[in-house]
């Protein structure tokens, strides 16, 4: 932006809380402290369908430490209003296998975990029914998808335009069910007072837990406080608060003492979200010289009894490609599971593994390159609003991509290990949300910037401290951020890759009022909001997308059908890196999760139990430092002045798009076969080889 100062926007600065971090003493929410605290846990139902006949309290009562047992004969009464995964021991309904049924109380972990091990519960078991299929008969379209995207769209005559194509490739794709599996699981202590509770949270937005204790407790907002200075992960599991907030909260007041849950990892997988498992049918059709006709996308995926969440996978491919007709359509089945939720990248991530892959299979088809059918298909505005893009560099990702990895050597063997490579392109929208954000002038020469902001992880704290140093012209030692405290500033969570985007308005918002301000006596503050502005330097509607290509070498054991991913290279144009350091982590990050996804990651359901049978760190596999190569990560010079004043778009998420189609491409390459049913496994390759 304006000088160069120590610590400015695009320097590589290290995370302001390392050191905290990797000295121990930064504290996590169960870490927090309170005097005679009380431990808690949830009960998971052990049936799928049905209802709560009795819980025996007497089962535990008498084991030592144990103090309490919490379920829906005696808990304290919820808003009606309290959403249905929140609403707990509020009916004896059970809607899933792993639902909280009841709250163990103790005097130490340890009790408390015996307790919950021990405690009888009685039910009466329905008849249930958790699988997934594309002809179930729960099928149905919901209002609209994550977060308010039309369901259905359709443009052009979808029907006409395969007619007349050349080419036509029409497959269907399947993605599994996964889970987060932040480090950090969920947790909470909870400490009531006159009036109003206090919590030491795990989230990934102070707000929105707020919102759900003030709605279930029937509190005025102001009389609850959320403080979350640090969070180990979420990757969209912490974005909507979880029941463990309000089981620290109900066991604290019904007990009158500060009571702490720590959800367990096992746990995880049933009441803190998942990404849902989808069946895509993807039609394209194309002219022999490789432009697009037709491009439909029809989606199935699952939702819960409590609730509906929607996933938005098919969203994506209503503006990637140019296309004279196109339609997409989601429809859900209702089922005894956990409600689905954010998972990295919701709808953009599954989606793009069906569509880049059946963009692989037409180049195929065609025998053209599979970058040049891409550039061939290059839109000039957005083809679904018609806007145009603030800025679109797919085309300079998947050039620099292709020029960096060496696209594209022919595949190969070496022994028994078969080579190929794989590429995919990568989007996810550029957007910001409402903030608001202080800044103070200290008399001592320092600055304050506070924002209800949360670090997930993720260099928040560092990259808001450099805006405000940016804006500020002032060195970074000088500007202290405050952060994850809900009476700060109200602010988007770390959400939808626009924490930086939407805080970063705020701050520089902020940051250029009080620079009015500097002849005044210090201190002084300034308070700014977003929620009028608009997104950036003109006021003519733009679309805003991140843009990325993902190029990808695998070597394939043609005994075994083992993967191996032995180079991956990510380019990515998402406007200005605000710090290279942490922006590098981030792409990083996703792109393994992308590579996990493709290989590892699946959360298998046991249907005639509703069960998922892997729900650990043993049985569900995430990428360790030996699955993952060297990644090669580089970004495109670019500035969008659209989204927000830093020119910044949101990076979050991008690295995990695309990941998984590169990946099933490059094993395509190199076996010739093709596995459009994630995770790519052993067995999936095995029997063709
Ligand atoms: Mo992210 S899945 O939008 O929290």
């Amino acid at each position: 932006m304006s000088v160069a100062v120590r610590g400015a926007i695009g320097a590589p600065v290290d995370r302001l809380e390392g050191r905290e971090k990797v000295t121990g003493s930064a504290k996590y929410a169960y870490e927090h402290e309170a005097e005679n605290v009380l431990h808690v846990l949830g009960v998971a139902a052990t049936v799928a369908a049905g209802r709560v006949v009795h819980v025996d309290e007497r089962s535990v009562l008498d084991l030592p430490g144990v103090v309490a047992v919490l379920w829906h004969a005696n808990a304290p009464k919820l808003s009606k209003e309290t959403d249905p995964e929140l609403a707990l021991f509020q009916s004896d309904r059970v809607a899933y296998r792993g639902q909280w049924v009841a709250g163990v109380v103790a005097e130490s972990f340890a009790a408390a975990s015996g307790a919950e091990r021990a405690l009888r519960v009685e039910y009466e078991a329905a008849e249930h029914d958790s699988v997934l299929t594309d002809g179930h008969p729960s099928l149905y379209t919901p209002e609209k998808v994550n977060p308010s995207f039309p369901t259905d769209t359709s443009d052009g005559d979808v029907d006409r335009g395969l007619a007349e194509a050349d080419v036509v490739v029409d497959e269907t794709y399947r993605t599994p069910t996964e889970h987060n599996n932040a480090m950090e699981p969920h947790a909470t202590l909870a400490i009531w007072h006159d009036g109003g509770v206090t919590v030491y949270d795990s989230n990934q937005g102070v707000r929105p837990v707020r919102q759900a204790l003030a709605d279930a407790f029937e509190l005025d907002p102001d009389h609850v406080r959320v403080i979350s200075p640090h969070v180990g992960g979420g990757f969209g599991s912490k974005g909507t608060p979880r029941p463990n907030v309000i089981l620290a909260a109900m066991a604290a007041k019904v007990l009158g003492r500060p009571a702490k849950v720590a959800v367990t990892r096992q746990q995880m997988f049933s009441v803190t979200g998942y990404r849902t498992p989808t069946i895509q049918r993807v039609r394209l059709g194309a002219t022999r010289d490789g432009r697009l006709t037709a491009i439909a996308h029809d989606v199935v995926e699952q939702t819960s009894l409590l609730k509906e969440f929607a996933e938005q996978t098919a969203v994506v491919t209503r503006m990637l490609y140019a296309s004279p007709s196109r339609s997409t359509s989601h429809k859900l089945a209702r089922l005894n599971v956990p409600t689905p939720s954010w998972m990295r990248a919701p709808g953009e991530c599954p989606g793009m593994f069906a569509l880049e892959s059946a963009m692989d299979e037409l180049a195929r088809a065609l025998e053209l390159d599979p970058i040049e059918l891409r550039l061939r298909n290059e839109p000039q505005i957005d083809p679904e609003s018609g806007n145009r893009f603030s800025t679109r560099n797919l085309v300079g990702c998947l050039r620099e991509g292709a020029e960096r990895f060496g696209w594209k050597e022919a595949p190969a063997r070496d022994g028994r290990w078969l080579i190929g490579s794989g590429v995919a392109a990568s989007t996810y929208p550029a957007r910001r949300a409402a903030s608001q954000a202080i800044a103070r002038a200290e008399a001592d020469g320092t600055f304050t910037v506070g924002i209800a902001a949360a670090d997930i992880g993720t260099g928040a704290r560092t990259v808001i401290a450099q805006i405000a140093a940016d804006t500020l012209e002032v060195e970074l030692d000088r500007v202290r951020v405050e952060l994850g405290d809900s009476r700060l500033p109200p602010a988007m969570i770390a959400g939808g890759s626009m924490g930086t985007s939407s805080w970063g308005a705020a701050v520089v918002k902020a940051c250029r009022e009080l620079r009015t301000r500097l002849a005044d006596d210090l201190p002084v503050e300034v308070h700014a909001d977003t929620a009028d502005d608009s997104g950036g330097v003109e006021r003519e509607p733009v679309s805003s997308h991140g843009f990325g290509a993902q190029f990808v070498e695998v070597r394939v054991d043609s005994d075994t059908g083992e993967v191996r991913v032995s180079r991956a290279v990510g380019v990515f144009a998402c406007g200005r890196i605000v710090n290279p350091k942490t922006a590098r982590s981030q792409f990083l990050g996703g792109m393994t999760m992308g590579l996990s996804m493709a290989l590892l990651e699946e959360t298998v359901l046991d249907g005639r139990f509703g069960a998922y049978l892997n729900h650990d760190l043993a049985g569900y596999h995430v990428a360790v430092n030996a699955d993952i190569p060297a990644i090669h990560v580089h970004w495109l010079d670019e500035v969008d002045e659209h989204v927000n004043p830093m020119g910044a778009k949101g990076i979050g998420e991008i690295g995990i798009v695309g990941t998984a189609a590169a990946v099933a491409n490059a094993v395509f390459d190199a076996t010739g076969i093709r596995v459009r049913e994630l995770p790519i496994t052993p067995a999936k390759l095995a029997a063709s080889l």
